[in-house]
């Protein structure tokens, strides 16, 4: 999708102000990031004011009555509206969030609420990230359960304190606001493969019933894939969902120290 490339060196300029909603004496300001591949202009940042006092708590709850009552171009991914599918992956004031579970009131009061797509990534359209090589990277981690004993006649077990194990990793939604807050990933997400994957990767090396943990740390035994990790920690802080992928790192880097020794 080189095509859709953000162009190198393309400045954000300001773009333009939508009018303010007729009666509304309740408004809020949205700055909004704003590039179209087909115009050949540099992005840009439009001005939106909503009605707050008809409209949603959620940012997205903005995003969407935006796109009805004002502008129907503005474009952004979105499904389920409740943190579950990932797709909603934004930079709100700041920070890599999901714009369904974001509310209002967590943007400081009278501020403008700035909206842009995930940073450092190619932009397809407005807030839409071109994901297909954060993708790759989680399909390169072989994210299924490996086995090479005979399948069982009914399922794999598990006990219940291995099940345990599991609790805070498999609840990732892919949403990748923490690869597109980490700095090494910013700079090598062609060779490193960044907190999400990692964390992918993590969640099987520990299942209990795969049977290929040595393969799957052989393939990370590499000076860029996991060890470009510098402990940054800006994944876990920005992660929606509450989860810890530099801690999953961490347990990685011990597991691989503990074969050696
Ligand atoms: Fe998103 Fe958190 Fe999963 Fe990273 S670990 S992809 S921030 S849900
Ligand atoms: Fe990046 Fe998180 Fe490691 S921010 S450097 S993946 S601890
Ligand atoms: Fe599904 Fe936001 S719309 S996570």
């Amino acid at each position: 999708m080189a095509e859709f490339r953000l162009p190198v060196n393309s400045r954000i300029t300001t773009g333009k102000t939508w009018p303010k909603p007729a009666g509304a004496t309740n408004l809020r300001q949205f700055d909004i990031y704003r590039w179209n591949p087909d115009g050949g202009k540099n992005p840009c940042v439009d001005t939106y004011f909503v009605d707050m006092d008809n409209c949603g708590p959620m940012i997205l709850d903005a995003l969407i009555k935006i796109k009805n009552e004002i502008d129907p171009t503005l474009t952004f991914r979105r499904s389920c509206r409740e943190g579950i599918c990932g797709s909603c992956a934004m930079n709100i004031d700041g920070i890599n969030t999901l714009a369904c579970i974001y509310g209002m009131d967590e943007v400081k009061d009278g501020t403008v609420v700035k909206v842009y797509p995930l940073p450092h990534m190619p932009v397809v359209k407005d807030l839409i990230p071109d994901l297909t090589h954060f993708y790759a990277q989680h399909a390169s981690i072989m994210p299924w359960l490996e086995t090479k004993t005979n399948r069982p006649q009914k399922e794999w077990k598990q006990s219940i304190g291995d099940r345990k194990k599991l609790d805070g990793l498999y609840e990732c939604v892919m949403c990748a606001c923490c690869s597109t807050s980490c700095p090494s990933y910013w700079w090598n997400s062609d060779k490193y493969l960044g907190p999400a994957a990692l964390l992918h990767a993590y969640r099987w090396i520990i299942d209990s019933r795969d049977e290929a943990t040595g393969e799957r740390l052989d393939e990370l035994e590499d000076p860029f894939k996991l060890y470009r990790c510098h402990t940054i920690m800006n994944c876990t802080k920005t992660c929606p969902k509450g989860l810890n992928p530099a801690k999953a790192i961490a347990e990685i880097k011990r597991m691989q120290v503990n074969r050696v020794v």
